[in-house]
């Protein structure tokens, strides 16, 4: 039962056969809402851009990331760079949209910051003492570029992406997917009224898949479905089922199957704490972010990127046949947010076939908001 109280932290039992699920109050508790914005999305690696929108020497692109004002530039060799887009003067925004400039010029008085974040000057701020340029460059952050993909860190001393991400960034290349040459190709917004962590949940389970997605249920070979842990992200395991009877190009995900066993051994769908799914097929990828926007309301931000060989009708179908899940996973969320706020309930129980990565993400979420500060 949701509580107003500042939860101490719940116990969830390293042995999946033991272990209860997350107190209901963490779905609505404004305390632990804090605690996730400053031990969790402040502090993790964060997917907030694509290459297209820092297209050149000269841009820039400005995002929020859980109420964080951003702003990355590429400067005239092109090196990208990341900082707050908070003016040091009185907290402006040093650039608005985004676009492509020579140098930037806050919104509100006027002062001029280079693309590196050095300030250049300071309209009519003559005789003010211990104030010198060189103080007052915009705040930086952690900056990273993969394939076509842009991330930030807000925390300075972060572990470096190619490290944070090396598992991923190795295996991804082995089994020859080329992210480098992917290109955006549709981006869909949903806000969900549920809190994040539903959504969630939900992801890192197939167990729902047969009563709540029966087409793709249709598609995948159930029995095999398979979530595999590792220290903060996992994988998921959906073989396509073979074609029978209709053939393989009238199915959703049919071109994975065509004739080519492998192809469909080689799709990858990762997992990566606390709100990243990457889900990379031969000829194009997906991303979905996962973000708060209220206690119970999230923002899921899923963006397609297809190699030159991907055709326009392949990636429709890939898209409408996403969307329809993502209709169905967003009606049952909705729905268990309202179930996680009835007084008749607290913890539930995990399947032990089913759940693996649902009781990961617990005992990940309660590690990181609980084993420092
Ligand atoms: S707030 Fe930026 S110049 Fe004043
Ligand atoms: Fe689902």
């Amino acid at each position: 039962m949701p509580s107003s109280d500042p939860q101490p932290s719940p116990f969830v039992d390293g042995e999946l056969e033991r272990a209860e699920t997350l107190p209901a109050a963490w779905y609505f508790d404004e305390s632990i809402q804090r605690r996730e914005t400053t031990h969790i999305f402040h502090r993790t690696w964060q997917l907030v851009a694509k290459q297209s929108d820092l297209p050149s020497p000269g841009s820039y692109f400005t995002v929020e990331l859980v109420g964080e004002p951003l702003l990355l530039t590429r400067d005239g060799s092109g090196a990208l760079h990341g900082f707050y887009n908070v003016c040091r003067h009185r907290a402006g925004p040093v650039a608005v949209g985004c676009g492509t400039r020579k140098a930037l010029q806050c919104a509100y008085h006027g002062w001029i910051y280079a693309l590196d974040g050095r300030l250049m000057s300071a309209r009519e701020m003559d005789g003010v003492e211990r104030f010198d340029l060189k103080d007052f460059g915009l705040v930086p952050i952690q900056v990273a570029e993969w394939g076509p993909l842009i991330f930030v860190n807000l925390d300075p001393s972060a572990p470096a992406f190619a490290d944070e991400f090396a598992d991923i960034i190795r295996e991804v290349a082995e089994k020859g997917f080329d992210l480098g040459r992917m290109a955006p190709v549709e981006r869909r917004d949903y806000d969900i009224a549920c809190n994040w962590k539903v959504y969630v949940d939900n992801y890192l389970e197939g167990y729902h898949i047969p009563i709540v997605h029966p087409g793709l249920f249709q598609e995948l070979d159930y029995d095999q479905y398979e979530v595999v842990t590792y220290r903060r992200h996992s994988k998921q395991y959906a073989p396509v089922r073979k074609a029978s009877g209709e053939t393989a190009a009238e199915r959703p995900y049919g071109r994975y199957v065509d004739g080519d066993a492998s192809s469909t051994a080689e799709a990858l769908y990762y997992w990566i704490f606390p709100n990243l799914m990457l889900n990379i097929y031969p000829d194009n990828i997906s991303t979905n972010v996962i973000l708060p926007t209220a206690l119970d309301r999230t923002l899921t931000i899923f963006e397609w990127f297809a190699n030159p060989e991907a055709t326009v009708d392949d990636m429709q179908a890939t898209i409408d046949f996403s969307d329809e899940i993502q209709q169905e996973d967003i009606f049952i969320c909705e729905l268990v947010q309202k179930g996680l706020g009835s007084k008749s309930y607290d913890r539930g129980r995990y399947s032990v076939k089913r759940e693996n990565g649902v009781h990961h993400f617990h005992q990940l979420m309660v590690e990181a908001l609980y084993s420092d500060d």
